[in-house]
């Protein structure tokens, strides 16, 4: 019997692959080239199964022209790049990579806070170009981590981590604002307040976003919010590019409108705005919360883990379209009992 075809679009570990032909034939892009959508349409005809990495736009045209498509596995926790609407019209499954990250994106949100209010990257900076010649009172004076106000903003889990983070590492006063309210025991273990957005930007010290990217959500941050802040603030955007206006973001920044920013994530990345570029008070990196290797491995393993489950007709272990999921089951169960080879590893 025939394995189920699944492609992988972008390099991964190859473990990880190893790991996904003994169940599938797996054709993988270990290149790691860039595809076009229409290379993408062109490459996924004939496969069941596709593991994305966040980057890839999976849309109606695509589930359209691909129409042995049965699951997309993103191998990561945001799934901005999907049109859920459309994949579940299609009966197409969606899966994300939650939970295995969120420690290590919370520590990097907090290194990311850390560098940009003590000002890191930027003295180092001065040092490596051969300025520092003298010791003076001022030189790269920063702000307060202990003791001040974090304002989050995306009480999720990753706004969690980091509220702990901050209210029981750094003795910060942490506020915040989500779409919901989180429970009381969680806001007690998190030592959070939850106040209004116009609050929080105007009382926090420090703002972190760590909202999902959606259209409802596109610039959450632009020129107005920017002007409620405190001129010595700083933001942090561990969140999407998107989220945050960075065209008025770079004015603001090069306006001292607030002290500094920390962003790990642009608008229309892996392009960045160039303003953003000859800014001095702004800590920039490539989009790497997410990024230390057993992380990373966790959520390509995730990602192979759901398309496993669903291309052998289990249910999905992190679906994002969950009504979908009995239904394609019983799909698959009909259509393509060769499967279920063994998962050994653990
Ligand atoms: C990273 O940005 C992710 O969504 O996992």
């Amino acid at each position: 019997m025939n394995k189920p075809k699944i492609l992988v679009v972008r390099a991964i570990f190859p473990e990880v692959i190893a790991r996904l032909k003994q169940h599938f034939e797996v054709t993988s892009n270990p290149a790691d080239e860039i595809w076009s959508k229409t290379q993408l349409i062109g490459k996924l005809q004939g496969h069941h199964g596709v593991f994305t990495t966040g980057g890839e736009r999976i849309d109606a045209e695509v589930v359209s022209q691909c129409p042995d498509l049965k699951i997309c596995a993103n191998m990561a926790v945001g799934y901005n790049n999907f049109d859920i609407p459309a994949m579940t019209a299609a009966g197409v499954m969606a899966t994300n990579a939650p939970d295995v990250l969120t420690e290590t994106t919370a520590d990097f949100g907090f290194a990311l806070l850390m560098a940009t209010a003590r000002r890191v990257t930027e003295s180092e900076h001065y040092l490596r170009a051969g300025q520092w010649t003298k010791w003076r009172y001022d030189m790269f004076a920063g702000s307060d981590i202990h003791g001040s106000t974090l304002g989050i903003l995306g009480m999720g889990r990753i706004g969690q981590g980091i509220a702990r983070r901050g209210a029981h590492g750094f003795g910060m006063k942490v506020i915040y604002h989500n779409r919901s309210r989180l429970s009381a025991e969680l806001e007690t273990q998190c030592k959070a307040s939850y106040v209004s957005k116009d609050e929080l930007l105007k009382t926090a010290d420090h703002v972190m976003l760590v909202v999902p990217y959606s259209p409802e959500s596109h610039h959450t941050i632009g020129a107005a919010e920017l002007a409620l802040m405190k001129p010595s603030a700083t933001l942090i955007n561990i969140a999407r590019g998107g989220i945050v206006d960075d065209a008025a973001l770079a004015a603001a920044l090069r306006g001292n409108r607030i002290a500094a920013a920390g962003l790990d994530v642009f608008e229309g990345e892996p392009n960045v705005h160039p303003d953003l570029l000859t800014v001095p008070n702004v800590v920039l990196t490539p989009h790497i919360a997410s990024a230390t290797l057993p992380t990373r491995l966790a959520m390509a393993n995730l990602a192979a883990d759901n398309l496993i489950a669903v291309l052998t007709g289990k249910e999905a272990l992190t679906p994002l379209n969950s009504p979908l999921n009995s239904r394609l089951k019983r799909t698959l169960d009909q259509s393509n009992p060769a499967q279920a080879a063994p998962d050994n590893v653990a």
